[in-house]
């Protein structure tokens, strides 16, 4: 590997939301990650910096260059240039997109368990969620196609929120599902928001598939939410693009996104974004690799340790979703009794509607992943000592 993702950069004392923690707690929960980003987004950051002048900004270009062939190249999707619109991040643009789209009142189709701001994004803007939950069958995550079209046939569900790749289940719907979402959600009149913020953090040899590169109806039907975020560890930030085919669509998107004050760039949001896009894609393939390293390194451990607790397989995210039914007790308290005893501070199942699972972030260097599942494990068997 030419890039270094062993090596610890002290984050406590940054502001770092996910440090923010007490001196023994080891915090692998909310979705950024401790590596530094790719050193081509270092230096195009740096350059600007040291302009020292970080006024308004308009979008180069280049910005709509580098999504259009990032996307094309390394997915498959021929996104047009005009479809591209520029947002703060992809929850203000979801959370844009329901106001527009929806009346107070109307329901906001999702798939739980899923991101927690799927739930609030509808629920803060007086939208009713909707819920048609993933399908479990102990081992994997499916989707119940009957109880979706229920819902989505219900006159008042204007909107789908669709997480592809899914968090925090990790995992990757394939064409033939997302193309049956989409002949759904055209037959009942539902726009698709397609959240594919996680799709560049996928294993070596396993795509995602757009959801607006499945099908015309797909494309038509679609809002495309995307940024370099997650993959290239940018969420402070704030640059992300909504990409919007049809263009009756794009125009009322891109004035809601005008109107919330979100659509416009800082100083530094499409230099990261160029940068990612066209400098850093052997950067990525090397963290990808890292990550599914560390993805493996907790599957073995749980296998042979603590065989209580199972990952769910996953080739997405760095987000290991953790199976903890086979355990007693209220697992709602779960995390919270974990961090107490053990300082491993992780995301409750609850929060994303599973409140027998645990969510634990794996983008890291690897001595914190060793580190936290030994802290996992004690914090079990203390958990089953007292249930
Ligand atoms: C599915 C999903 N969407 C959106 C976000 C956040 O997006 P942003 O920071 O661009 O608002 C996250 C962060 O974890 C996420 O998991």
């Amino acid at each position: 590997m030419t890039y270094d993702f062993d090596r610890i950069i002290n984050r406590r004392g940054t502001d770092a939301m996910k440090w923010n923690v007490g001196e023994n707690e080891l915090p692998m929960w909310v979705a950024d990650t401790d590596f530094p980003t790719a050193p081509a987004i270092w230096e195009a950051v740096k350059a600007r910096v040291e302009h020292g002048i970080w006024g308004y900004s308009v979008l180069p270009e280049a910005w709509y260059d580098a999504y259009v062939s990032w996307w094309r190249d390394r997915h498959g999707l021929a996104l047009e240039r005009d479809w591209l619109l520029f947002a703060l991040g992809v929850v203000p643009a979801i959370s844009s997109v329901i106001r527009a789209l929806t009346d107070p009142g109307d329901k906001v189709v999702i798939q739980s368990p899923v991101y927690n701001c799927f739930f609030s994004a509808v629920t803060d803007n007086g939208r009713v969620v909707w819920d048609s939950p993933l399908k479990y069958d102990g081992c994997t995550y499916s989707i119940d196609f009957a109880d979706l079209e229920a819902k989505l046939s219900d006159p008042r569900a204007k909107v789908m929120l669709l997480c592809n790749p899914h968090n925090p289940t990790g995992n990757i719907w394939g064409r033939e599902e997302l193309k049956r979402i989409g002949e759904l959600c055209a037959r009942h009149g539902v726009t698709v928001v397609a959240d594919e913020i996680h799709c560049d953090v996928t294993a070596p040899g396993a795509g995602y598939v757009p959801f607006a590169s499945v099908s015309d109806t797909c494309r038509d039907i679609s809002i495309s939410c995307i940024a370099p975020t997650k993959a290239f560890n940018l969420a402070g930030l704030k640059t992300a693009a909504v990409a919007v085919a049809e263009p009756a669509l794009r125009e009322k998107i891109k004035a809601a996104l005008h109107a919330d004050g979100v659509a416009e760039a800082n100083a530094f949001a499409a230099d990261a974004a160029v940068a990612a896009f066209t400098k850093c894609g052997e950067w990525l393939d090397q963290c990808n690799a890292y990550i599914g390293e560390n993805r493996r390194t907790v599957e073995a451990f749980l296998e042979k340790e603590l065989p209580q607790v199972k990952a769910v397989p996953s080739k997405s995210t760095y987000l290991v979703w953790l199976d903890c039914t086979a355990l007693k007790g209220d697992k709602e308290k779960l995390a919270e009794y974990i961090r107490e005893k053990t300082g491993l501070f992780m995301n409750a199942g609850r929060m994303y509607g599973a409140p027998d699972f645990l969510r634990l972030n794996v983008g890291c260097p690897r001595v914190y992943v060793e580190d936290g599942l030994n802290r996992l494990k004690a914090g079990v068997l203390a958990w089953e000592g007292e249930h």
